[in-house]
């Protein structure tokens, strides 16, 4: 990389966007997925992933007539806004949903620190939560900047190895399947219920 000796520039090298949006207009599509997602919860024991405690629904969930709306949705940002800010080339490649899940978390229900393997983009949609429903935190994947920490006058995108997430209802949140998280325990009485999702490209022939 070269350098103009009379110019200052701080470069900001390997960025891990996380992309936030809260969806105008969407929750007329909520009820519909409930009724499916607490119909299932009673009748299919789950699977067990990075929950503790709580409840990981089968992940086809983006089969269902109920989830359209959602899947549709997701997959217009994912074409609408994060192939314009990374450059993909939606040429070769389209991106789609490869499996689909909710996740209930009761009281103290959690998630311990995880990846997505065998997927380019992940995210989660918030159908139900309340304060101290637990915060979804995004960990800093650069073990060795952990080798050297000074002291900071003030916090900063530089300072945090740990950044939280409220889990706000209507909330979409999308980030590379590669960044490692967690979910802190729902401290509230109220369930905590989420929809998550993997994205992959398929080749365009
Ligand atoms: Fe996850």
């Amino acid at each position: 990389m070269s350098s103009d000796e009379n110019q200052l520039k701080r470069y900001e090298l390997f960025p891990t966007p996380v992309w936030a949006s809260q969806l105008e207009n969407f929750s007329v599509h909520n009820q519909a997925m409930l009724e499916y997602i607490i119909q299932l919860y009673k009748n299919d024991p789950g699977l067990k992933r990075s929950n503790v405690l709580g409840w990981h629904s089968p992940d086809q969930l983006h089969n269902e007539p109920a989830f359209t709306p959602l899947q549709k949705q997701i997959e217009e940002f994912i074409e609408n806004v994060i192939a314009q800010d990374l450059q993909l080339d939606l040429k070769t490649e389209k991106y789609r949903i490869k499996t689909m899940w909710c996740i209930l978390n009761s009281q103290f229900a959690h998630n311990h620190l995880h990846r997505h393997p065998d997927s380019l983009f992940s995210g989660v949609y918030y159908l139900q939560t309340s304060p101290n429903s637990g915060n979804l935190n995004f960990h800093d994947p650069r073990a060795d900047v952990r080798m050297l920490r000074p002291r900071f006058a003030k916090d900063t995108s530089f300072s945090n190895f740990i950044v939280p997430f409220e889990p706000l209802p209507g909330r979409l949140l999308l980030f590379p399947s590669w960044l490692p998280h967690n979910v802190d325990p729902n401290l509230g009485e109220q369930k905590r219920i989420s929809i998550s999702f993997d994205i992959k490209g398929y080749p365009i022939t």
